[in-house]
């Protein structure tokens, strides 16, 4: 996918020269988990990841005529933010792999884990103090940070309901609201930065809703691979079902039969049948069908709206 590649090559720069530094543990552990470094500090080529949340920042900043250099240390601070968030949830989910590695609190333990993941946050607000090197106003910077600041609640309060809902009962539109704010929001977010950058501020709204019907289409795209991806090729194990996670084929399964199991092989039972992921399929279709519509409302060149078409294309096919 040409839009995930173009900007990477700058933004593992930014990220390299921003975790530069003195050697410290808890630094070893940010930059490990962001595929900068081994476990014992031994620099690797990375990033780890795919980098979707700035590479859609930086290339619809592209897009509506901004300056994507000044531009980047924003689209750097997305990514730390979630990259801070996987941390945070390796723990809750206890996934002891991501990006073909152990996870962090796999290697240094959960205590270290969450020290990591705030030191990792904090680079993810200092990133942006970038954008003043580059030109950008204060007022645009600060402005941004009000954004990213609120939007850096949005997972939590998501990662919130999925772990309320593993001791609950879990309906579709709740499911639906829980995958806005744990992906969609960011993913919004992204959009609304490009924008504001831009100097766009009559698409700031627009760019918002097209980015959160992608992050939902791509969390019901990570629910699908979650239980039936190919571990090879996604990194991790596709361990939703075992692990007993409400995810969204839970929530179909749950739609057709209210009573949820508490025992996870009655669960897997209900769950992983060809009817339910047919279903979640459909779904994830449609979500991606709401982000083409919402494309439209960007006005953009015929060039780049087929470019955002094929990145949805991705979202909604990918194994990755
Ligand atoms: C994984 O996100 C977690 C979700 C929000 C679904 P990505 O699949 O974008 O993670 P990386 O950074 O590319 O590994
Ligand atoms: C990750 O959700 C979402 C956030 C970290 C906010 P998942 O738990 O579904 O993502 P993976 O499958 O571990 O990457
Ligand atoms: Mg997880
Ligand atoms: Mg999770």
């Amino acid at each position: 996918m040409e839009l995930l590649t173009r900007y990477r090559d700058a933004l593992a720069q930014e990220m390299r020269s921003l975790l530069e530094g003195p050697p410290s543990p808890l630094l070893t552990m940010c930059r490990y988990h962001l595929g900068l470094s081994s476990s014992d500090g031994e620099p690797l080529e990375g990033p780890a990841g795919k980098m979707l949340r700035p590479a859609l920042c930086l290339a619809l900043c592209d897009a509506l005529g901004g300056d994507v250099p000044t531009c980047l240390p924003a689209a750097l601070s997305l990514e730390l933010l979630h990259r801070t968030s996987l941390v945070l949830d390796d723990v809750q989910d206890h996934s002891t792999e991501r990006n073909d590695r152990p996870t962090v609190w796999g290697v240094w333990g959960v205590e270290h884990a969450l020290n990591a993941g705030l030191v990792l946050s904090s680079h993810a607000r200092l990133a942006l103090h970038g954008m003043l090197d580059r030109g950008a106003s204060p007022e645009l910077v600060l402005r941004l940070h009000r954004v990213l600041e609120r939007t850096a609640m949005d997972p939590c309060h998501g990662q919130y309901l999925d772990l309320a809902y593993r001791s609950g009962w879990l309906s579709l539109p709740g499911y639906r609201e829980m995958a806005r704010l744990k992906t969609g929001a960011l993913l919004g977010a992204s959009c609304r930065v490009a924008a504001l950058t831009a100097g766009r501020d009559d698409l700031e709204s627009p760019a918002l809703l097209f980015g959160e019907a992608l992050g939902v289409a791509f969390q019901y795209r990570d629910d699908i691979l979650g239980a039936w991806g190919d571990e090879a090729i996604l990194g991790k194990a596709p361990d939703d079902l075992e692990e007993g996670r409400r995810t969204l084929p839970v929530a179909l399964a749950v739609e057709a039969s209210p009573t949820l199991p508490g025992d996870i092989a009655e669960l897997r039972r209900l769950v992983d049948t060809p009817a339910i992921r047919e279903r979640a399929e459909a779904e994830a279709g449609h979500a991606a069908e709401e982000a083409l519509a919402l494309l439209k409302g960007l006005c953009l060149s015929g060039a780049w709206e087929s470019a955002f078409q094929g990145l949805i294309g991705f979202v909604l096919t990918r194994n990755v």
